[in-house]
């Protein structure tokens, strides 16, 4: 049997990636439909190679009948349609800021907290947290399970696909605007992006972080534990795909560099590529496109007494949304729903 998905946002950076992820994992799909606002509807997206999907416009859609619904359109739209979804049915997956810090939404990483999925029951919403926390923390839980996480510093930089398809489009026609010696436009950032680092990803709060910083923080808690101290600073760079962090960890108890490495190496998701040479490491430009959360540089923290310094990349658009997504709905389909379509029929709606 298969399971009626809706991928609201389908036109997107992340809803792109969900609807290919699907297809690329062959998700039990009996039928698919891809949801935006009403500018893009008619429009079409593809699904897989060989499947075209009409977009269909969010505000007339009615979710009755829809099991599974991926959703990434920003989350001022989540917080209207999320729960009128969820009402009709359908279990959310909301890839938004929307709902993730609400005390009865699961904010969920399959790798490090996927028993945290049976709480969907509570309001029908699974929240997806923010991209660079999922990296951080898929690499942070090995090492925690070791020797006990206290306390964090990360420094992010992050890629301009975080901020979606306009963002990239910015930082294009940015480079190419100095390459010509144009005036610089500046829309979606508040700095040229191009040729440059802006330290300011989200809005700033009262004091003097800013909102991506914060979300690192709690975000981590939620998803691995209470109590550990998390540092962020954020920075956005003129890369289109991957983010990269800088995480320095502490820990209770000791963990040398080859437990840390050994635990990082047997860890779901995690590929520790980390040699003392040219190529022995891993950069945004190549874990584009890819799955896993690439783990280099592991080395010694000697300034603590238990301290370990890491170099952690990955595909925002993948690990740190749609697929990050997609191996939610994995769980869900196989452990806690039902499947109302027919057997793979993989008749898609629009
Ligand atoms: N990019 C990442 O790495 C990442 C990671 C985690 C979470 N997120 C979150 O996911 C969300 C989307 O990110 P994105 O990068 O995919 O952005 P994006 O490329 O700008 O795409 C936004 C999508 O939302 C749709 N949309 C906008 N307003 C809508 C409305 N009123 N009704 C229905 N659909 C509407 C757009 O449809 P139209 O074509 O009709 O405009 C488009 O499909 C954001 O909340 C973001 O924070 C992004």
């Amino acid at each position: 049997m298969g399971f009626k998905v809706a991928v609201v946002g389908a036109t997107g950076n992340v809803g792109r990636e969900m609807l290919s992820v699907l297809a690329e994992r062959k998700f039990p799909v009996d039928e698919v439909y891809a949801i935006a606002s009403e500018r893009s509807a008619g429009a079409e997206v593809s699904f897989g190679e060989d499947d075209v999907l009409k977009v269909m416009d969010l505000d007339s859609f009615d979710f009755k009948g829809v099991d599974i619904a991926l959703f990434s359109p920003g989350a001022k739209v989540s917080a209207v349609h999320a729960p009128r979804a969820a009402k009709a049915g359908a279990v959310v997956i909301d890839n938004t800021s929307q709902f993730r810090m609400d005390a009865d939404v699961p904010l969920v990483v399959p790798e490090v907290n996927p028993h945290a999925i049976a709480l969907h029951t509570k309001r029908g919403i699974i929240a997806n947290p923010n991209c660079s926390t999922i990296q951080m923390v898929v690499a942070l839980k090995p090492l925690h399970d070791k020797a006990t996480i206290k306390r964090v510093v990360v420094a992010t930089y992050q890629s301009v696909s975080g901020a979606g398809r306009e963002a990239m489009d910015e930082l294009f026609t940015q480079t190419r605007a100095v390459y010509v010696n144009d005036p610089i436009k500046k829309e979606r950032f508040t700095k040229q992006i191009a040729f440059n680092c802006i330290p300011h990803i989200d809005v700033f709060m009262e004091d003097g972080s800013t909102k991506e910083e914060w979300k690192m923080a709690v975000e981590t808690r939620k998803i691995l534990d209470p109590n550990i101290a998390v540092q962020a600073s954020c920075v956005r760079v003129p890369v289109f795909i991957g983010h990269a962090e800088a995480v320095n960890a502490e820990f209770e108890r000791p963990i040398s560099v080859e437990e840390a490495r050994a635990a990082l190496a047997a860890a779901p998701g995690v590929v520790v590529i980390d040699h003392h040479a040219d190529d022995g490491y891993v950069t945004p430009q190549e874990a584009a496109g890819e799955d896993p959360v690439y783990v280099s540089r592991i080395r010694r923290d000697a300034t603590v007494p238990h301290g370990l310094s890491l170099w952690v990349v990955a595909d925002n658009l993948r690990k740190g949304a749609a697929l990050n997504a997609v191996q939610i709905a994995e769980i869900l389909a196989s452990d806690h729903l039902k499947a109302t379509g027919s057997p793979q029929k993989r008749r898609h709606a629009g």
